[in-house]
């Protein structure tokens, strides 16, 4: 065979791993990571039996492990709330009690690490009775403006605690807008908006509502929650809060979704986030116990996908390790 016929050779470009090194195209880095954290009111750490390998911090635990998590390079967190029985109502008002568990978690955790970016849930499910992100109506609907003003309350009520990013993940028509509104009026201007904009009604997220306990007692969500097959309406959606004052938006699922990230990726100004939820991690997890597929690589592969369909920030339950891989 003669070699001239064949002058342009791809393969040159990965002969060595430097010369890869050179002509990689997209890099993930631990800056991009974001570590959620789920807390309850109770004095020592958990286990959560539908999800493996993650815990329910108590607050103590919960500054150990920022502590540890920060060692390796994370520098922001997400918080997820499980919160007890007998405070769920069906209005949903412990959402924005100023002592409850994420107003004091926020207060400890900014007291003890300024420099770390906290973000918060805004939506209604773990307060609700009904486990919806919204009110739901004595016939079953799920009441989108009166839904607004308790989601204007939460988000104040993080403000007031040191948030510095609210995510608004219940996906009411109006809610950024509402919350940027509440926000600016109580003079925090400066506390940014993550708005859920792509968020999809998905069975990736059963996993999450056990770790919570905040799955719907009836219904689904469907008639907030996107539809799978859409992408148009993602960027309908993405405008829309854009319009609002969203500072950055996220699709949520992330692997199962990389067109509609790719997609906004194109006809967006602001940072994209993405959400590899609780069924991406636990197909992984589940994989790998199995000693199906090699740990370590896939779980590189799928975040690098992320982030090569266009998300600048990925929140990830493999936040911390993979953090750990990536400055080691
Ligand atoms: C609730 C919320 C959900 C997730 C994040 N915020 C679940 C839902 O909408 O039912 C899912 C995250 C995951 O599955 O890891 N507002």
């Amino acid at each position: 065979m003669n070699n001239q016929r064949l002058p342009i050779r791809p393969r040159r470009n990965r002969k060595s791993e430097a010369i890869r090194n050179l002509c990689r195209e997209t890099r993930l880095s631990h800056e991009s990571l974001i570590l959620p954290f789920f807390i309850h009111d109770e004095e020592t750490n958990e286990t959560i039996d539908s999800m493996p390998g993650c815990m329910r911090w108590s607050l103590p635990g919960l500054l150990d492990e920022i502590k540890e998590a920060m060692a390796v390079g994370i520098q922001s967190i997400v918080l997820f709330p499980a919160i007890k029985d007998e405070l769920k109502t069906p209005d949903a008002k412990e959402c924005f009690n100023e002592n409850g568990l994420v107003q004091r978690a926020v207060k400890t955790i900014k007291d003890n690490f300024p420099e770390l970016s906290v973000i918060t849930d805004v939506a209604l499910d773990p307060y609700n009775s009904d486990g919806h992100d919204g009110l739901v109506s004595e016939d079953g609907i799920i009441l989108n403006d009166a839904t607004l003003d308790v989601l204007c309350k939460q988000a104040t009520s993080h403000a007031e605690a040191g948030a510095d990013v609210i995510a608004p993940s219940d996906m009411m028509d109006g809610r950024v807008g509402a919350i940027r509104n509440s926000l600016d009026s109580a003079s925090f201007e400066s506390v940014s908006i993550m708005s859920y904009s792509a968020k999809f009604a998905s069975a990736y997220y059963g996993p999450f509502r056990g770790a919570l306990n905040s799955a719907p007692k009836s219904g689904d969500k469907k008639t907030y929650q996107m539809d799978p097959a859409n992408v148009k309406e993602a960027i309908r959606e993405v405008m829309l809060d854009i319009d609002e004052g969203a500072d950055m938006v996220m699709v949520k699922p992330a692997g199962p979704y990389l067109d509609v990230i790719s997609t906004l990726k194109d006809c967006v100004e602001i940072p994209i986030a993405a959400y590899q939820v609780s069924g991406e991690y636990l197909m992984i997890e589940s994989a790998c116990s199995a000693g199906w597929l090699d740990r370590r690589s896939v779980i590189m592969e799928s975040l690098i996908g992320i982030h090569r369909a266009g998300a600048s920030a990925i929140l990830t339950y493999y936040a911390k390790e993979a953090a750990s891989w990536l400055t080691q």
